[in-house]
């Protein structure tokens, strides 16, 4: 097998992009890749996906920030990042030299928020913009704003106006109305879907009996989330399986990875692993080479196949 068998393509009705391989860093979990492009060229990846850039500079939560649970982490950053201006100013040179897929990942709190971000993003030639619907939206009492059908399609129709970029939505892993959401993602012309962000959870300080972190809420991701991620990959593959799907929650190795892909996901998103591994990403792909071969398959062949084999 040559390494054209890891190729995949996220194609939507109005565009597609193809990818050398289907082997992404989640956002937030990578910074912007210059300090790993220091330990193994980043192009080698299938996309680099910068972290959620908000309209204007945050500090983030107070800390604690991170909990080590079985198998993950809850986090509470809180969208820590220095605001868009900075980012086109000082990341946007490093993400614009590689030749690699090049996505940007976007955080409104207002649907103007996310307008706003996607104006300042548009005149670059980046490949894709992730819009990051899994955050708090301030004027509808903090919820998500996927997590309302009517704001979720406002803000999607609105950013899809300004750009004619390839767009992703992320999405929330806790939903109950995934087809609903799904829906409202094709119909405003968005090209891809990211399953998903990380699950609310909660610790709290047995001696102090006050919960472990200042927001009380949490984001639970790593391996312990990975049955849930590929449970909503799969319902998604299968109620909208022409809307092209990155899966992402507790990937670890190949043989995960694999696992998204036969459920529906036509590449994936691997986040607290490079935490704990730097080089989980090149390994990653070079055993999934290994995998091509051995079972003499090409990826794209084998999207949604676990649906085909009932
Ligand atoms: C420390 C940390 C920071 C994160 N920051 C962001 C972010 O800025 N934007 C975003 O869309 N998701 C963010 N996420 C969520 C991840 O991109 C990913 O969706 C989630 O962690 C699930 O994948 P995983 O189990 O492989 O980590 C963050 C996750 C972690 C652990």
């Amino acid at each position: 097998m040559s390494n054209n068998s890891m190729q995949v393509t996220l194609q939507s009705s109005g565009r597609s992009i193809q990818l050398k391989n289907p082997i992404v860093p989640a956002s937030g979990t990578f910074g912007d890749g210059s300090i790993v492009n220091s330990l193994y060229d980043v192009n080698q990846l299938g996309a680099l996906l910068t972290k959620s850039i908000t309209l204007h500079s945050r500090q983030g939560n107070p800390s604690p920030r991170i909990y080590e649970t079985p198998g993950g982490i809850l986090n509470s950053v809180g969208l820590e990042n220095k605001g868009v201006k900075w980012f086109l100013e000082e990341v946007m040179p490093f993400v614009l030299s590689l030749h690699t897929s090049k996505w940007i990942s976007i955080a409104g709190f207002t649907v103007d928020e996310f307008v706003e971000l996607t104006r300042a993003i548009n005149p670059y030639e980046v490949d894709a913009i992730e819009v990051n619907v899994s955050c708090p939206n301030i004027h509808k009492n903090g919820i998500q704003f996927c997590q309302n059908k009517d704001v979720l399609q406002d803000t999607l129709h609105r950013v899809r106006k300004v750009t004619d970029h390839f767009l992703i939505a992320k999405i929330a892993l806790e939903t109950n109305s995934l087809s609903e959401i799904l829906e409202v993602i094709q119909q405003e012309g968005f090209d891809a879907v990211c399953i998903g962000n990380t699950i609310r959870g909660i610790a709290i300080d047995p001696i102090s009996r006050k919960p472990f972190f200042h927001q009380i809420f949490a984001g639970l991701s790593g391996p312990a989330i990975k049955p849930i991620a590929l449970r909503v990959v799969w319902e998604a593959f299968s109620s909208h399986p022409t809307l092209p799907i990155i899966g992402c929650g507790g990937i670890q190795c190949a043989s995960d990875v694999i696992e998204f892909i036969c459920a529906g996901a036509s590449a994936v998103e691997v986040g607290t692993m490079n935490l704990v591994d730097p080089f989980i990403l090149p390994n990653i792909i070079q055993d999934i080479d290994t995998y091509c071969t051995n079972h003499e398959v090409t990826l794209s062949s084998i999207i949604g196949s676990s649906h085909r084999s009932l």
